[in-house]
């Protein structure tokens, strides 16, 4: 996995059909993020490819997560069996008929990443009665069904920076990704409009190109626009990346990542090599997740003072003299 912000998806739609053992071992190779796999029943999009089963036996060959994107018209009918498969996200298509909902559930009930697909021609605002049950926006920046088209650009422009708000709800780990037409004359603009995880099929498939060049030279493109447009000339910081938002002793380092975490943010507690306390215990750190730290540095600068005071009266315990401790 690269140091930086953008995460490369590889669609594995252009790849060679028949052998897609090797499809995925050779974008594993070579530094992709992630395996992007378009299903497609013939109904919902006019083309056929590959369902469950064929996903079922790929999980397997590589170690790369799983993004299915399913333009089917009934993926509840066999959404049983794309869990079974070994999917880390299912993406739906907001168009169509059957009800979203109960599937939406059943995807995060089994403790998947769930997701919404917009067409080019369906405006966000047909995600914002299921935006609670979303993990991920999926932004068509071309009509859903072959490989290869050329990416719209209005489109891009149009969403990709809104999806974001369907987000809000997530204050840690929602994705915005993009599908359709990225590649290396793409990919800075999309970067720019904070796309986290960028589609790319027929880009990485092109006869005698090196595709480890190409992921990397993606997601650096990526990089620069977000660095430049979005986060003010600042390199995007990783998004496993942790910074330390407090110290405390281990007692009370437990409880204030009890409330932190209740608010959807991930923690790690770490024995630091920082104060040691009265007990001959060093405090430990609280790490959250760089991406997150202003969100918990609004949410809880007044506990980090509570709890720094509370530290201190807890460490003043042991300096009275015995005879008053005894009492
Ligand atoms: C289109 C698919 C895309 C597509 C991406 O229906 O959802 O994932 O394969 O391929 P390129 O990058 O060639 O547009
Ligand atoms: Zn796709």
């Amino acid at each position: 996995m690269s140091g930086g912000r953008a995460r490369v998806a590889a669609s594995i739609l252009d790849a060679d059909l028949s052998n897609l053992e090797y499809a995925v071992r050779r974008v594993e190779k070579n530094g992709g993020d992630r395996i992007h796999l378009d299903v497609m029943d013939a109904h919902f999009v006019p083309n056929l490819t590959f369902g469950a089963k064929t996903i079922k036996h790929l999980r397997p060959r590589t170690e790369l997560p799983f993004d299915a994107h399913l333009m089917v018209d009934e993926p509840g009918r066999f959404l049983d069996e794309y869990l079974d498969a070994g999917c880390d996200s299912i993406t739906l298509h907001v168009e169509i008929e059957e009800p979203l909902e109960p599937t939406l559930r059943r995807i995060r009930e089994a403790g998947r990443a769930a997701g919404l697909a917009v067409k080019p021609g369906t405006p966000l605002a047909a995600l914002e009665p299921y935006a609670e049950l979303l993990d991920i926006v999926m932004v068509m920046t071309v009509e859903p069904g072959f490989g290869g088209q050329s990416f719209m650009r209005d489109v891009a422009r149009e969403k990709i920076l809104p999806a974001r708000e369907v987000l809000r709800h997530k204050s840690f780990g929602g994705e915005v990704h993009v599908d359709g037409g990225v590649n290396r004359e793409t990919a800075e603009f999309v970067g720019a409009l904070g796309a986290d995880i960028l589609v790319v099929g027929s880009a990485l498939f092109v006869k005698g190109r090196d595709m480890g060049r190409e992921v990397r030279l993606i997601r650096a493109l990526a990089d620069e626009g977000y660095q430049f447009q979005l986060n003010d000339g600042r390199p995007p910081i990783p998004r496993d990346q942790m910074v330390r938002f407090t110290a405390l002793p281990q007692h009370l380092a437990r409880e204030l990542m009890g409330t932190i975490e209740a608010g959807g943010i991930p923690v790690i507690m770490l024995r630091s090599d920082g104060r040691m306390n009265p007990d001959g215990v060093r405090d430990y750190d609280l790490l959250v997740p760089a991406t997150a730290e202003a969100l918990v540095t609004e949410r809880h600068a007044g506990d980090r003072e509570d709890y720094a005071r509370r530290a201190d009266a807890w460490r003043d315990t042991f300096a009275e003299p015995a005879e008053s401790r005894r009492q």
